[in-house]
Order: C-alpha cells, then sequence, then structure tokens
C-alpha cells in the first residue's frame, strides 16, 4: 500500500492505496464519493468524467498515486440541491437527463466545454461532449443545456 495524499473539492484526504488503484477506485470506494460513475472502466464512456487541476479526464484510467500534488474536483464540488452549478441548473431545465447514471460525467464535461469555450456552435459542443455516452440518447437535451449555460 501507499500512502497518498488526495485533494478532492477542497479538501486533503490521507489514503493508502495500492499503486494498481484507479482514481475512479479511490474516489468511490476509498472517500466514498459515488458520484462519479463506473461505467465502462477503460475510458470509453465518460461516466467517471473529473477534473484535475481543471483538465476534465477520464479518472478509470488514472492511477491515483499519480495525483499527488494536485486538484480533483468532482461532481460533489461544484455544485448542491439549494445552489446548484449554472450547468447543473440547465440540464435540469432541459430535462436534459433520463436514468441518470451518465449525468456526473456529462455536467463534468459540459462544464469544462463552457469553460473552455466549446460552445460556438452546436456541432462544436457535439463534438467535444462526444466522449461522453448516454444510453437513453438524450443528446438533444444535452447539447440544448449546454448551449443555454453558454449564454
Ligand atoms: Fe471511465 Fe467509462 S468508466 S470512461
Amino acid at each position: 500500500m501507499i500512502p497518498l495524499v488526495l485533494r478532492v473539492n477542497g479538501r486533503e484526504h490521507r489514503i493508502e492505496v495500492e499503486a494498481r488503484v484507479t482514481l475512479l477506485d479511490a474516489l468511490r470506494d476509498v472517500l466514498h464519493l459515488t458520484g462519479t460513475k463506473k461505467g465502462c472502466d477503460r475510458g470509453e464512456c465518460g461516466a467517471c468524467t473529473v477534473h484535475v487541476d481543471g483538465e476534465r479526464i477520464n479518472s478509470c484510467l488514472a492511477l491515483a498515486v499519480m495525483q499527488e500534488g494536485r486538484e480533483v474536483t468532482t461532481v460533489e464540488g461544484v455544485g448542491t440541491v439549494g445552489a446548484p452549478h449554472p450547468v447543473q441548473a440547465a440540464f435540469v431545465a432541459r430535462d436534459a437527463l433520463q436514468c441518470g447514471y451518465c449525468t456526473p460525467g456529462q455536467v463534468m464535461s459540459a462544464i469544462a466545454c463552457v469553460r473552455e469555450g466549446h460552445t460556438g456552435s452546436d456541432d462544436e459542443i457535439r463534438e467535444w461532449m462526444s466522449g461522453n455516452l448516454c444510453r437513453c440518447a438524450a443528446y438533444e437535451q444535452i447539447v440544448a443545456a449546454v448551449r443555454d449555460a453558454a449564454e
């Protein structure tokens, strides 16, 4: 086991993990931050999207031990029920979810999309969000929500 200080949503956590443990599994299984979802566990679905130092990543493809000294942000760190992030509010207003399983990853990608300015057109939004799959196919509403949040 490797001792590790993981900074998540502004809080430091002293944990021990095996070297092979992904950031996704450390978040869910060690820190019990289960907002970040596991879909494919191999970089194909985007359900596990988080931000590390402001960049979105698939947390299933990152080792936890490589995140020391970095700032990890999960969906738990961007808004609350009473004070949602503008992107979260736009998802609700546009009904941009069905089962909701992909939504945390969609929201984290959408926040990065808006922040980095990839919202010049619906096609640009679709391209940016293309790594986040939705088995319910709420894609039109998701694009609309991102467009609204960018305005
Ligand atoms: Fe990480 Fe699917 S669980 S991309």
